[in-house]
This record gives structure tokens, sequence and C-alpha cells, in this order.
């Protein structure tokens, strides 16, 4: 059951107001990044889109903020108002106290983004990309080949560097455009899903880069339909939907406002579903869910493995027959489901336009 609409959020948010700062907390002040009441409106053939309604954030200096949510939900639109891109139509913008919507120009020189769709010229190689990017900021020759020397290294396309980037596979072109992102070196950055699309090798090497990114002083904000991702590199995620925060907290706070991972068994009988459901509510941390083939039963547990072993047990000790049995970790399907009552991928009543108009790519 989710929460009823009206207390959802003031729920959540009193849920997740913690006498003392997260743990893995680095921000010490006034938040880099903030947004407040920040609304926009995309005019489409179906009607208005309210991508943003009412967005507040805040991210404190040399900490991570992950925008979670589904297709849709508002994160690239969030990405492009804070980044100068796109304006909206209400709503404060703040970078390091810098007016957004006053001082584009200035707002640009201290933040890189990286958009969702990678923004890299097919022609040119690599290295000549970076270095273009490096003339845009208006870098001295020099120093821009130095930089695009670096960074090709630091994103390991140092074979690669020298071929047109038309040869290149999703994952190079991932990697030079957030390579792309940090040719100013900035003091705040913007990934809109950097790692979708990547393989798992890829995603860790990457994830590995962010980390050490922020471990430097980088204040990041990034968005992700990942709840793995978001738990691996934030400190605060913020659960978006409908383009206004829905829940925040740390990774850990919303795991346990879904009761962890979870327990599923398949049976091979759907005859024991009654008797398999009491072992596994008896075990979870609330009542089982029955899937529509009436034989694989999932329940909420608070730990993994022993709740596992005790299920396997009490399975076992009424001789029930599985096909299989395993532990499920959280996903952003199952954090939407608590809070919204409804699943992630279910489109927004009205309005719902089509995201293709919005694949140019996110680069300033
Ligand atoms: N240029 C545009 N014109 C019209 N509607 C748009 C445009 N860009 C986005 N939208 C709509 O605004 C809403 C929010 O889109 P947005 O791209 O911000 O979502 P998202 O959370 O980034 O989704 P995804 O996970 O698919 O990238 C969606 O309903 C989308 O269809
Ligand atoms: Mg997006």
């Amino acid at each position: 059951m989710g929460v009823p609409e009206q207390n959802r959020r003031v729920y959540l948010r009193a849920m997740f107001n913690s006498p003392t700062p997260p743990a893995r907390s680095r921000g010490s002040g006034s938040p880099l990044i903030e947004a407040h009441g920040v609304s926009k409106v995309y005019k489409s053939k179906s009607g208005p889109v309210h991508a943003l309604d009412g967005l507040d954030i805040g991210v404190p200096e040399g900490t991570v903020m992950a925008l979670l949510g589904p297709n849709g939900a508002g994160k690239t639109t969030a990405v492009k108002v804070l980044t100068t891109l796109i304006r909206p139509d209400a709503g404060v913008l703040r970078i390091d106290g810098i007016d957004v919507l006053d001082n584009p120009k200035e707002v640009r020189r201290i933040i890189g983004v990286s958009g969702q769709y990678a923004a890299v010229d097919e022609n040119l190689t690599g290295t000549e990309n970076l270095r273009m990017v490096g003339r845009l900021y208006h870098l001295p020759d020099r120093q821009a080949r130095e930089r695009a020397a670096e960074l090709i290294d630091m994103f390991e396309l140092t074979e690669a560097g020298n071929r047109p980037v038309k040869g290149y596979s999703g994952g190079m072109r991932r990697r030079l455009d957030l390579a792309g992102a940090l040719v100013n070196s900035p003091r705040v950055l913007f990934l809109d899903e950097p790692t979708t699309g990547l393989d798992p090798r890829s995603r860790l090497a990457l994830w590995q880069v962010i980390k050490d990114l922020v471990a430097a002083g980088t204040t990041l904000l990034l968005t992700t339909q990942y709840l793995e991702e978001a738990d691996q590199l934030a400190d605060t995620v913020a659960v978006i939907d409908r383009g206004t925060v829905i829940a925040e907290g740390t990774s850990d706070q919303l795991k346990s406002l879904i009761g962890g991972h979870s327990v599923a068994v398949a049976l091979v009988d759907g005859n024991d579903a009654g008797a398999a459901g009491t072992i596994l509510a008896r075990h979870g941390a609330g009542p089982p869910h029955t899937a529509a083939d009436g034989r694989t039963l999932e329940v909420s547990v608070q730990n993994g493995p022993a709740s596992l072993q005790f299920i396997l047990a009490d399975l076992q000790a009424q001789d029930i027959a599985l096909h299989d049995a395993g532990i499920r970790r959280p996903t952003l399907d199952d954090v939407f489901l608590q809070i919204t009552g409804r699943p992630a991928e279910e489109e927004p009543a009205s309005g719902a336009a089509d995201g293709a108009a919005d694949r140019e790519g996110a680069r300033q």
C-alpha cells in the first residue's frame, strides 16, 4: 500500500528528517546546487507537459545527490534548467550562490555537464573532440592539448584516442562525453544517466572514476534509474516523480523504507502457494506478494541471507518443492511502489509526450 497522496511528501520528509547528518556526508554549509520551486511546462501536440512541477533540491558542497526516477520523471529537464540549457517557467536556481537565470555565463564557467545522449563529433578523433572543448573554454592551445591527453588516459581511451569517434562503441562514447565534461576541471558536475547502456565492467570502471572525482572535492548531481547506482555513488537520493521530489534521504533510509532485500521463491506446484505464503509471511517484513502465475512468491525481508535460510528450512520441513529461490536487491520499482502505490513505468495521467524530441544531447 502506498502512503496517501496528500500526506506522502510530508510523511517521507518527516521520516527522513534525521537529527544527525548522514555518515557519508562531507558537506558543510549552504548548498552549492540549489533549486527552489522550479517549474517547466513543455508544449506538445497532445497538450502541455508539466516536466517540472515545483522542484526543490539542495546539494551541499563536496557531496553527491542522485535524482532517481523513471522515464519521463523530469530528470533531464532538471539537469537542463540547472545547467543553463533551458529556462524554467518559474522558480529560483543557484549554483554556488550565483543566480543561474541572471548569470548563465558565470555559471557555465564553474560547471561541467554530460548529457543523457553523448554529444561528440563523429568525424573528429577522441583527442580532437577534447581539444575542441578546451578551445570552447578558451584554454590556450598547449593547455587544451595537455588536458585532452590527461583525460584520454584517465578514461582509458589511450588506444582509441587517435581514431575517429564514428568507430567507437557506445561505452567509449559515454566515457569520451564524460571526459568532455571535465575539460574545465569543474567544481560542480552534472551527469545525466552516466552509466545507462554500459556493460557491467564499464559501469564499475566509471563508478570508480566518479568516486575519485568526488574524493577530490567535486560536487555532483547525477540522474539515474538504478537504485544500485544511487546507492554506490550518492550521499543523498531524491526520488523524483512527475517533476517533483517525492522522497529524499540517504540510500539506506530509502532501502529501510522498503524493507531492504526481498526473498523470492518459485514453487514446482501452485497448490503449495498457501502453505508457502504462510512461511514467507512468518519471516518477512510485510505480507508476501504472489505473482500472476500463482507459483512465484516474494516477500521483503530485513536480513537477506538469514531470512532466506529460515524460509528454505521451513519450506523443506513441509516438503514444498522449489524450482528456484533467491535474494533480490531492491530496485527503483520497489521504491516507487512503496511510496506511490503504483509501478514506476506508469506514465503520468495527463499530457504525456514523446521524449524523443529531447534527444539533441545536453551540452553547453
Ligand atoms: N522538448 C520537449 N518537448 C515536449 N515534451 C518534452 C520535451 N522534453 C521532455 N519532455 C517531456 O517532459 C517530461 C520529462 O522529461 P525528461 O526528459 O525530463 O524526463 P527524464 O526523467 O529525463 O526521463 P528519461 O528517464 O526517459 O530520460 C516527459 O513527459 C517528456 O516527454
Ligand atoms: Mg532523461
